[in-house]
């Protein structure tokens, strides 16, 4: 097989394709002829050596893949044989072919191309923890999704939308056109104004229900502070790391002393709630994960739920692909085909 491997630490330079043995499916398991392997944020911070949770290099990262079944290991089902899925990889997926336990494997819609296939699993059930499952938005509440051209960002607008909430988003100018006709009600650039002071007057300073943010450092103070009463705040991600020019440890560390501390007196009497979603520490919870999928494949045949492909990239120009997403340039999924 060809896996994109990160050979150490630094730029896009870091990724490089090598040849490995075919895995053999273990118990339980199934083997995927890939088709397509869905980017992550947390890949380019891995390659950077800032994603506590990544394997140790050099190592193949990759979160979801699209393909088909080729074989199956012992006690898994052999009418998987030659069926299209989607899959959930904890690693591995930049790679032709991967080895996956059965529970994280899906039946690809057939509505979806392997590419859209790819972009749908991270980025939705992401969405969904953070919006449904913990953020419990209803409709008529308002919603403010930071970065929300990215993959998370647009898949928590089709999910707000599905629900019947209003939705702010933060993103890039150049990303403003195409998140209104996705279903944001308003768009703000988060690096030429102040979000905070924007959305405090699209809301006539009444603030906002659900904020889902995944900048981290400073900036959740500021999400904080921008909740109504009942609010909700959901952290999921430290983007804002990338943007130091620290060394890789310092960055974390400086990002971390950004954060603030929440005491429970002063929770209580802003009536405010904060939680933290992150789906790599979930692969215990696999059953509540193969739920939260089959509600959204279910929305993929209804039609609210819409993988948004930006670009798909060959394998070998794995590099190219991390540099288009560091540049800010997607909006919506980057994915590897095979
Ligand atoms: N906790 C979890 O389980 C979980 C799961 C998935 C993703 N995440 C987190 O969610 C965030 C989005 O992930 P994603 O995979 O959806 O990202 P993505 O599609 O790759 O989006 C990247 C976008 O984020 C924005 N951005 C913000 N800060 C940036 C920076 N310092 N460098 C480059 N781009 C930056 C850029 O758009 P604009 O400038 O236009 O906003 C960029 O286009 C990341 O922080 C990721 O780690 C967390």
């Amino acid at each position: 097989m060809r896996q994109v491997v990160i050979v150490g630490r630094g730029g896009p330079q870091k990724l490089q394709v090598r040849e490995a043995p075919d895995p053999e499916p273990k118990s339980g398991e199934v083997r995927i002829r890939v088709r397509a392997s869905g980017i992550n944020f947390a890949d380019i911070l891995a390659r950077k050596g800032l994603y506590p949770d990544a394997p140790r290099l050099p190592a193949v990262v990759g979160y979801e893949v699209s393909g088909v079944v080729d074989e199956v290991g012992s006690g898994a089902d052999q009418a998987l044989i030659g069926t299209e899925v989607v899959a959930l990889t904890r690693f591995g997926g930049y790679s032709d072919v991967v080895s996956v336990p059965a529970k994280q494997v899906f039946e690809k819609p057939a509505a979806l191309s392997h590419e859209q296939a790819a972009a749908l699993p991270v980025a939705y059930v992401t969405a969904w923890q953070l919006l449904v499952v913990m953020g419990s938005l209803k409709a008529g509440e308002t919603v403010l999704i930071h970065n929300a051209g990215g993959g998370v960002g647009l898949a928590a607008i089709d999910i707000a939308r599905h629900v019947g909430a209003t939705i702010f988003g933060t993103a890039s100018t150049a990303k403003h056109a195409f998140l209104l006709e996705r279903g944001v009600h308003e768009a703000i650039d988060y690096r030429t104004t102040d979000w905070a002071v924007e959305v405090s007057r699209l809301t006539a300073r009444k603030g906002i229900s659900l904020i889902i943010d995944p900048l981290g450092g400073r900036n959740v103070k500021k999400s904080y502070r921008a909740l109504r009463s009942a609010g909700r705040l959901g952290m999921f991600g430290i983007s804002a790391a990338t943007a130091s020019r620290l060394p890789g440890p310092l960055r974390l560390g400086q990002v971390a002393l950004g954060m603030p501390f929440f005491h429970p007196v002063a929770l209580m009497n802003t009536n405010r709630s904060v939680f933290g979603v992150n789906l790599g520490h979930m692969w215990r919870e696999t059953d509540m994960i193969a739920e939260w999928m089959q509600d959204l494949l279910g929305g993929v045949a209804e039609g609210w739920v819409r993988p948004h492909v930006d670009r798909s990239f060959p394998l070998d120009a794995a590099g190219e692909a991390h540099a288009y997403i560091e540049e800010r340039r997607n909006t919506g999924k980057v994915v590897l085909t095979t």
